[in-house]
C-alpha cells in the first residue's frame, strides 16, 4: 500500500487545486464467522499488531479505524471523543500495544465483560505518514449460538450490523472464511451475496490454510472451482493462537507463509498470502481512483475555460503571468493523470486471480 501514497497525495493535491474532493476511497470491511481470522487479516494488512485477536468471542463492537495520511510532524492518534491519546516523534514508533489496550477499555466500558455485543463502533483514528487516507472496519463476528450477556436474538443483531456496514456501496467486502470449513456454508459469502449479487467489491480470503486436515487441501478452492469469485480468492496463513501467545512477530510470519505455501501451493505462491492480499487491495484501489479521474478531468477543463473567459473579458492580453498558471496547472493536472491511468492499464493487463479474471 506504501506505494499508492505519494500517487494518491499528488492527486489529492490536484483535486484541491480544483477545489473538489472526489477522490473518496472505499471503506474495507472484514466479514465473517466468528475467529475465522478477521481482525487477523487486517493487522496484517496494515502491518502492525493493534488489534485484539483470540480464540472465542474478541471482537464485540464494530472498530471503524480511519487512517488519515498526513506530514510526519504531524503523527498521532485520536479516539472517538476526539481525545488525543498519543503523540510520537518522527523516530519512536506507535505504542501499539496501547492502541490494543484502548480497543480494549471501549469494547468493556459499552459491552461490559460477558462478552456482550455493542452495534455502536469505535471509531479510531491513526494520523500517519505512512497510511492511506482509508477506513478499515473491523466487525464482530456472525454468531449463532447465544453465550454470556448475549441476547437470545444475537444472531440476527450481529447480521444486521454487519449489513449495515457492507451494504454501503463504497465498501470493500473481505469475505474471510476458514479453509477447514466447508466454502459452501460460508456465511460471509451469504451475507456478501446479500448486499453485493453480482460481485463487484467482494474479495474471499481464505485463512487458515495450515490448519486443514491430513490429506486435504485448498487448491480447488483458491482456483475458484469450488465458488468462483469475480474480484479473486486468496489464502492465507496468519498467526495462529500459539503465535500470538508466545508473540511472533507480524514480519516472521509473513516468511513462513510464504515458506508454507511454496511447500504446499507451489502453484499459487505468486498469487495467494498477506503480501499478494495488500496488493491486489492496491490494485483495487487504483481502479477505483482510475475511475475517479473523467470527473476530474472535466472539472479542469471546466475551470479553464472559466480562468479562459475570465482573462479575455480584461480585454487586451496584459504581458501573461495568469496564463502561464494556467499551463502549470492543466500540465500538472494532465500528467498526474497520466501517470495513474498509465499504472492502472498497467495493472488491467495483469494475472488471473482465483482462477477467474479479475474484472475491474
Ligand atoms: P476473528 O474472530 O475472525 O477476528 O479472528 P481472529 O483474528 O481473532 O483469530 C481467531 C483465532 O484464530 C486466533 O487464535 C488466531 O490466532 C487464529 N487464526 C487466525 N487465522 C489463522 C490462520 O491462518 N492459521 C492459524 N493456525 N490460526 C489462525
Ligand atoms: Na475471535
Ligand atoms: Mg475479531
Amino acid at each position: 500500500m506504501e506505494t499508492l501514497i505519494p500517487t494518491i497525495n499528488r492527486l489529492q493535491e490536484v483535486f484541491q487545486t480544483v477545489g473538489t474532493e472526489i477522490v473518496q476511497l472505499p471503506q474495507i470491511v472484514v466479514v465473517g464467522t466468528q475467529s475465522s481470522g478477521k481482525s487477523s487479516v487486517l493487522e496484517s494488512l496494515v502491518g502492525r499488531d493493534f488489534l485484539p485477536r483470540g480464540s472465542g468471542i474478541v471482537t464485540r463492537r464494530p472498530l471503524v479505524l480511519q487512517l488519515v495520511n498526513v506530514a510526519p510532524q504531524q503523527e498521532r492518534l485520536k479516539n472517538e471523543h476526539g481525545k488525543q491519546i498519543m503523540t510520537r516523534s518522527m523516530i519512536t514508533q506507535f505504542d501499539f500495544l496501547e492502541i490494543r489496550k484502548e480497543i480494549e477499555a471501549e469494547t468493556e466500558r459499552t459491552s461490559g465483560d460477558n462478552k456482550g455485543i455493542t452495534c455502536e463502533p469505535i471509531y479510531l483514528k491513526i494520523f500517519s505518514p505512512k497510511v492511506l487516507n482509508l477506513t478499515l472496519v473491523d466487525l464482530p463476528g456472525i454468531i449463532k449460538v447465544p453465550v454470556g450477556d448475549q441476547p437470545e436474538n444475537i444472531e440476527a443483531q450481529v447480521q444486521e450490523m454487519i449489513l449495515s456496514f457492507i451494504s454501503n456501496p463504497n465498501s470493500l467486502i473481505l469475505a474471510v472464511s476458514p479453509a477447514n470449513s466447508d466454502l459452501a456454508t460460508s456465511d460471509a459469502l451469504k451475507l456478501a451475496r446479500e448486499v453485493d449479487p453480482d460481485g463487484r467489491r467482494t474479495l474471499l480470503v481464505v485463512s487458515k490454510l495450515d490448519l486443514m486436515d491430513a490429506g486435504t487441501d485448498a487448491l480447488e478452492v483458491l482456483l475458484g472451482r469450488v465458488i468462483p469469485v469475480r474480484l479473486g480468492i486468496i489464502g492465507v496463513v496468519n498467526r495462529s493462537q500459539h503465535d500470538i501467545n508466545t508473540q511472533k512477530s507480524l514480519e516472521d510470519s509473513i516468511k513462513d507463509e510464504h515458506v508454507f505455501l511454496q511447500r504446499h501451493y507451489p502453484s499459487l505462491v505468486s498469487r495467494a498470502g498477506s503480501r499478494y492480499l495488500a496488493k491486489t487491495l492496491s490494485k483495487l484501489l487504483m481502479h477505483h481512483i482510475r475511475d475517479c479521474l473523467p470527473e476530474l478531468k472535466t472539472r479542469v477543463t471546466v475551470l479553464i475555460a472559466q480562468y479562459q473567459a475570465r482573462l479575455n473579458s480584461y480585454g487586451q492580453p496584459v504581458e501573461d503571468h495568469s496564463a502561464t498558471l494556467l499551463q502549470i496547472v492543466t500540465k500538472f493536472a494532465t500528467d498526474y493523470c497520466n501517470t495513474i491511468e498509465g499504472t492502472a492499464r498497467h495493472i488491467q493487463t495483469s494475472e488471473l486471480c482465483g482462477g477467474a479474471r479479475i474484472c475491474y
